[in-house]
């Protein structure tokens, strides 16, 4: 595999305003994403893994630029230029959106029930450059939905006559209708029973195979992402814990989040870890200048409550934001 990079991601930051409304009160943030830096190599697929609520769909959502940035900067490599997503017009970031596609968990939802499959697969690529003509479009349609296990009949059926599984396989159709290099597939088998995950994920590694895609794979469950994935970053409460290939991070974890994911999620469930309860007396640590993970860690020592740990290189392509990492 080259390593080229296709994205660049640079301490990237979006918090929200947590009461929404003309009255909220000023200053009451729920902070997303808090300085999260990897890069997607080219033919790359990357793992972003977390519990429910740790910033993931947002993360996606500032590279797809459908949600703005505070902070931080999404590179993206095209030949010899390089560019900023953040810093990109109108035009760019619509050329952008058909190179990467973002597909997401409910394909019940992210199919529009009134319209047909032929509809919902040509509507965005009927206003694109690359826009090859009626004909021409509906038999491209005709052959992505056979590639994608469907039937070129179904292009009349509407997303109701479909299965939970068959509709995922509608959005993946749609996403690969204008050739796109990179997928954005945000907990894309979370809504589906254990068989057909593995269904979809086989459709996703033949994809992947077949047309040289990379891919950030976003999922709450560790061992899918361990057996989906090239490499896997591990994100909480916003921040990356720990990033390392697949193959090394399924042997050892080195950061105790890590370990408590992998324990704690059976495949397709989500993870029911609690937190302990906090120790009686102490003052609530400065979340700023605090490990993100300090509540719940197992091996919390003094330091880990006034100093946030730095991911820091850990061993061959590994990086870890904990003080007891390598110990
Ligand atoms: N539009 C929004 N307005 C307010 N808060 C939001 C919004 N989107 C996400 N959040 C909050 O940001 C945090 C991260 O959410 P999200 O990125 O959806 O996490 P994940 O995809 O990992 O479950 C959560 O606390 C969520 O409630
Ligand atoms: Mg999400």
């Amino acid at each position: 595999m080259t390593t080229a990079p296709l994205l660049e991601i640079r301490d990237l930051r979006k918090r929200f305003n947590a009461e929404a409304g003309f009255f909220a009160p000023l200053g009451n943030f729920v902070t997303a994403v808090n300085g999260v830096s990897f890069t997607l190599n080219r033919g790359e697929t990357y793992a972003l893994v977390g519990e429910s609520g740790c910033g993931k769909t947002t993360t996606a959502r500032l590279i797809m630029g459908m949600e703005r940035a505070d902070g931080g900067a999404i590179i993206f490599h095209d030949g010899e230029t390089a560019r900023d997503i953040r810093a990109m017009d109108r035009r760019s970031l619509r050329a952008f959106r058909e190179r990467a596609k973002y597909i997401f968990q409910d394909p019940a939802r992210s199919l529009n029930p009134r319209l047909r499959v032929r509809d919902i697969l040509l509507s965005g690529y009927r206003w694109s450059a690359k826009w090859p003509g009626r004909e021409a479009a509906l038999a491209e349609a005709r052959g992505i939905l056979e590639e994608t296990g469907l039937q070129p009949g179904d292009l009349d059926r509407r997303p109701q006559d479909f299965s939970g599984g068959q509709r995922q396989r509608i959005a993946i159709a749609r996403a690969l209708l204008m050739q796109p290099e990179l997928l954005l597939c945000d907990e894309v088998v979370s809504a589906l029973d254990v068989s057909i995950q593995g269904q979809i994920l086989n459709l996703l590694l033949d994809l992947r195979k077949n047309r040289a895609l990379s891919m950030i794979f976003i999922t709450h469950d560790l061992k899918i992402a361990c057996f989906f994935c090239d490499r896997v970053g591990v994100m909480y409460r916003g921040e990356l814990m720990e990033e390392a290939p697949a193959r090394d991070l399924h042997e050892r974890f080195l950061h105790p989040y890590t370990k408590l994911l992998f324990d704690s999620v059976k495949p397709g469930e989500q993870s029911r870890a609690s937190a302990p309860p906090p120790r009686a007396g102490a003052p609530p640590p400065d979340p700023a200048s605090s490990c993100a993970f300090l509540a719940r860690c197992p091996n919390a020592a003094e330091r880990c409550a006034r100093e946030k740990p730095p991911l820091l290189p850990q061993g061959e392509g590994r990086r870890v934001a904990c003080f007891g990492a390598g110990n």
